[in-house]
């Protein structure tokens, strides 16, 4: 590669990470239309975590990242644990001056969410399709943009490094997870197990959101997650409702009264001690997030609605980032089929999840609804509870020397400033990468609020991924820059 003299770093013949990037960023363009294939490769593979008809898919998932990656030159490992592989790689970075430079640790998800109800999707969900949209080309597909196609962004990007420079700048490790759709059972575990392997100066995580098509976002909150399921037992055996009906607790009836006591008429969250912790939004943040010009008949219109629900006197955007939710996602028992049955069930169920934000702490919060539901059963009912997952809200430091270079990044990539936002969803890895492993994260995604993440027709803007790809290089250069912290 030519370069003159001048351009190089002070202390080898090496060029500094910056000269390198438009080498770099033409291998990524010159090379988009492999990458795109390669995301669609990594989509036809089913790795829905949370189902065990899909166990081998997920670990031939696993592998095949791995194959990718040692291709990078990177070594790389589906490494063993108390539940789906976790992919693991690292390459130490090109050049003598890569083992003084900052140590970047990249997360995201291999698995994704089951793609029912199948009949709504306009081709199947393990078909990638390369469809026609308003915005250009989208790949349609479960996991296209949560997370594979975030994921891919920033494959594709170590391997622009990889074909312009021999390798990326820095020390580089990805840890990719194949349970963060179900749990992350084996995250923490494995956290500790391979805390030096894993030891970082700043985590990146793509697996958010960007403002809009044009205009890039780094997410500095992420609400907390607790998620409860509860059902509620009555009768030894379902009863006919014409024999027993007025004259016995019925589970059904006594679940949806409970669960309709969660809400007072301001919509505010009944439990007692569930707004303890819970910060108003700094003034500052909230006249920034006043001026972003949020378009919320867009973001309402585009699910067939015209008027926002929820806690009196917030903004959707306050609603969604800064405040604490409850919300039922699912609730059954007694007769469900066709037609009708005059039936008293023994027990019903719900799965109840709350969106925490601030300094809220999840134990308490779900010792608190545990506590609120049996406080209301009458005599002769009892209540059974399934936690699945507890973790804290997450806010991630406004200003920073990789924030800042990310946002230097981005920049050069989009021509234009990168907008701090929250989101409403939770990423439980964020906050056991900071408690075990002592680094931050930085939140960069490429996702759109239309992406229909969890939902049938799932799609992933190809402007998107290539702005991701591009992104990921540009800001590898910029954490090449700084000094290790
Ligand atoms: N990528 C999402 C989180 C997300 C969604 C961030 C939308 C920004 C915008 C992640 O894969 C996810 O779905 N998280 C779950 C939590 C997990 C414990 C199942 C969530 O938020 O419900
Ligand atoms: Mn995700
Ligand atoms: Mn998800």
């Amino acid at each position: 590669m030519q370069q003159p003299v001048d351009t190089r770093s002070p202390h080898s013949s090496h060029p500094a990470p910056a000269q390198v990037l438009p080498a770099v960023l033409a291998a990524a363009d010159r090379g988009f239309d492999r990458s795109t294939e390669r995301l669609c490769d990594f989509l036809r593979i089913p790795s829905v975590s949370t189902d065990p008809a899909f166990d081998h898919e997920t670990r031939r998932c696993a592998e095949w990242l791995v194959a990718e990656l040692r291709e990078l030159g990177f070594t790389a490992e589906a490494a063993k644990t108390i539940g789906h592989p976790m992919v693991v790689a690292h390459h130490p970075g090109v050049g003598p001056d890569a083992a003084r430079r900052p140590r970047i640790l990249y997360y995201g998800h291999y698995d994704v969410q089951p793609a029912d109800p199948l009949e709504l999707w306009t081709s199947p969900p393990f078909e990638p399709a390369l469809v026609e949209g308003p915005r250009g080309r989208r790949v349609v597909a479960r996991g296209a943009v949560d997370d594979k196609g975030q994921v891919m962004g920033i494959v594709e990007a170590l391997r622009a490094w990889h074909e312009a420079a021999g390798g990326p700048p820095c020390p580089v490790t990805l840890m990719i997870e194949g349970e963060e759709e179900s749990g992350s059972k084996s995250l923490e575990p494995f956290l500790h197990e391979a805390r030096e392997r894993l030891a970082a100066d700043v985590c990146v995580v793509s697996d958010t959101g960007m403002w809009d098509i044009e205009t890039p976002a780094i997410t500095t909150r992420l609400r907390g997650l607790v998620y409860s399921e509860v059902t509620v037992h009555g009768p030894t055996r379902d009863l006919h409702s014409g024999m027993y009906g007025g004259a016995v607790p019925n589970p059904v009836n006594v679940l949806a009264k409970i669960l309709a006591e969660l809400h007072d008429g301001d919509r505010r969250v009944t439990i007692p001690g569930f707004y303890d912790g819970v910060a108003e939004l700094p003034p500052a943040t909230k006249a920034q997030w006043e001026s972003l010009g949020f378009d919320e008949g867009e973001f309402l219109g585009d699910i067939g609605l015209s008027q926002g629900y929820g806690e009196r006197g917030r903004s959707t955007l306050e609603r969604t980032w800064s405040r604490p939710t409850c919300d039922v996602n699912g609730i059954f028992g007694g007769y469900t089929g066709k037609g009708a049955k005059t039936v008293i069930a023994a027990h019903a169920t719900a799965k109840v999840s709350f969106r925490l934000v601030s300094r809220q702490d999840p134990e308490r919060i779900a010792a608190a609804f545990e506590a609120f539901v049996r406080e209301r059963l009458p005599a002769g009912c009892r209540a059974e509870f399934e936690r699945h997952g507890a973790n804290a809200a997450i806010e991630v430091r406004e200003s920073s020397g990789y924030l800042n270079a990310a946002e230097r990044g981005l920049r050069a990539v989009f021509g234009r400033d990168p907008l701090l936002i929250g989101t409403g969803g939770s990423i439980p890895a964020v906050g056991s990468i900071a408690r075990i492993l002592g680094v931050d994260s930085l939140l960069v995604g490429f996702g759109l609020d239309d992406d229909c993440v969890h939902s049938p027709n799932e799609k992933f803007e190809l402007a998107c991924y290539r702005h991701a790809i591009r992104s990921h290089a540009a800001m590898l250069a910029e954490f090449a820059a700084l000094e290790r912290a």
